[in-house]
């Protein structure tokens, strides 16, 4: 106070003009303008004041302003900083469109495919069906020193390829998996690389196989069929000699691994199929699940062993990957859903063909299949009564019932099908005896039958001595 105040030259304190006004922005006081002691020291005039009203005016609307731009700065800041985010959220809602879009889309084309492997499935299987009872027939007719005895065998050997070739499209497909039963995967390993090895002399097998290994619940034959697959890969990629490492291992997958693919967390039965062979290159082994893809020259390869394994083992719930480097090897890795149920019991292993004296009941649509499998039936020493459609074998056996023994059954007929067939059986006899074939089934189509208390399944196209087995395994 005492700078706005000047001593006057007799000492006293003069009282000079003094000015205090404020600075509004909308009826609020945001500072006050304070003006004393004009230059000339006389007083403030009224022009003075006006011109200060104008002056304050002019503050007051660059402060509303600056104020204003600076609230507009900062809602622009924040709605690009939202607009940024809704982007990164579109763009993420737009991918998982296309993703599903694209899953929806292979799901169709895997769909399609299973139809289509279904249906040359059914088909071809009961033509190789006729061609195999054939076979079987005449063979069984002839000894080992007859002219044709080595044409018959390789008929046989070309029918069982021909019947790989439907199984892998299947297996491609996810389809085909007919028979579900709780496995002990080393035993499964060490029969298959049995088998395997029998053929292959110039590899060297080396098998690690965990005890009290988990079991599964799988189709075996589907299961074998894998492990062919990748040994026959591991052998072509080891030319002239190699290592086959077999392992096998309880794993227990946690969130992060099984989230990486797509499966469920828990138990898992490992497998691994490594080989000290060629190994891939990255471009490669990024193909190699595709159908048809092979770098192998032809005649060799068709390109469906990987695409059929990936097909059975995601039908099976679960997954596989893949390590590879070129000029060191390959590793393969399966894990398949462990099971906490009981393994059911084993085929028997004899080779030899077993012959019966009972009646059995034979129901199949197709013409060639009945006329081919009575005769290898009669072969086998059993009484044969044929069915052409599903009723007429249900009027045989409601008329018959006490001279049947067991009937074989066609899951896929035109008229009543294999399952509504198999309910008025057990209608008319709970402890009839059934033994269900098919070509082809549709995903679970068997094993309902077989939970409904079916004895067994066979799938065409059979020889005289898996016939004769299954037969006696039900019937002993
Ligand atoms: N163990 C391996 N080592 C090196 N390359 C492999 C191995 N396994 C698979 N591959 C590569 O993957 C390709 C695809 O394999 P896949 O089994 O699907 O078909 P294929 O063996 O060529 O033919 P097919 O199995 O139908 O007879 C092979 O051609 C090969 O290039
Ligand atoms: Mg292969």
């Amino acid at each position: 106070m005492r700078r706005l105040f000047r001593k006057s030259n007799d000492h006293k304190y003069e009282s000079p003009s003094f000015i205090c006004m404020p600075l509004r922005t909308h009826e609020q006081v945001i500072g006050v303008l304070n003006l004393s002691r004009k230059r000339d020291h006389k007083a403030f005039s009224k022009s003075d004041l006006k011109y200060l009203k104008s002056l304050l005016t002019h503050i007051s609307l660059a402060v509303e302003n600056a104020t204003l731009l600076k609230e507009a700065k900062d809602a622009t800041r924040k709605l690009q900083q939202a607009v940024g985010e809704q982007s990164l959220q579109l763009i993420e809602i737009q991918q998982q469109a296309l993703q599903s879009m694209e899953i929806s889309h292979q799901a169709q084309k895997i769909e399609a495919m299973g139809t289509l492997a279904g249906g040359i499935a059914h088909h071809f299987n009961n033509l190789l069906m006729g061609i195999q009872g054939r076979t079987s027939l005449m063979l069984m007719d002839i000894d080992p020193t007859h002219l044709f005895y080595e044409h018959l065998k390789g008929i046989e050997e070309q029918v069982v390829s021909a019947a790989n070739l439907t199984k892998q499209l299947l297996g491609f497909a996810r389809r085909g998996k007919y028979e579900v039963k709780s496995t002990d995967l080393n035993e499964l390993m060490k029969k298959t690389s049995r088998m395997f090895g029998r053929t292959k002399k110039e590899i060297t097998i080396h098998c690690k196989f965990q005890e009290d290994l988990w079991a599964a619940e799988i189709d075996r034959e589907q299961i074998e069929q894998v492990m062919m697959n990748l040994y026959d890969n591991a052998w072509q990629a080891m030319p002239g000699s190699g290592e086959l490492i077999l392992e096998t291992q309880n794993a227990r997958l946690d969130q992060d691994f099984s989230k990486l693919f797509s499966v469920t967390e828990g138990n898992y039965v490992q497998i691994s199929v490594a080989d000290n062979g060629c190994g891939m290159d990255e471009a490669t082994r990024q193909r190699i699940f595709e159908p048809f893809y092979t770098t192998k020259e032809m005649g060799r390869g068709i390109g469906l062993g990987l695409a059929s394994t990936y097909g059975i083992i995601k039908n099976h719930d679960g997954f596989i990957n893949v390590y590879s480097e070129k000029g060191a090897g390959t590793t393969f890795n399966l894990y398949l859903p462990a099971s906490e149920n009981r393994v059911s019991e084993k085929r028997g292993t004899t080779e030899d063909i077993l012959k019966g004296n009972e009646m059995i009941l034979l129901v199949d649509d197709e013409k060639l299949i009945l006329e081919v499998g009575k005769q290898i039936l009669d072969k086998l020493g059993y009484k044969v009564i044929v069915a052409k459609s599903g009723q007429e074998a249900i009027e045989i056996y409601k008329e018959e019932q006490e001279k049947i023994d067991i009937v074989i059954l066609d899951m896929i007929m035109p008229d009543v099908d294999g399952r509504v067939v198999y309910e008025r059986l057990k209608e008319i006899n709970p402890a009839v005896k059934v033994l269900l074939s098919s070509g082809y089934s549709i995903t679970g189509q068997a094993q309902e039958i077989l939970d409904k208390g079916c004895n067994e399944f066979i799938q065409k196209p059979y020889n005289l001595k898996d016939l004769s087995l299954k037969l006696r395994e039900i019937l002993d």
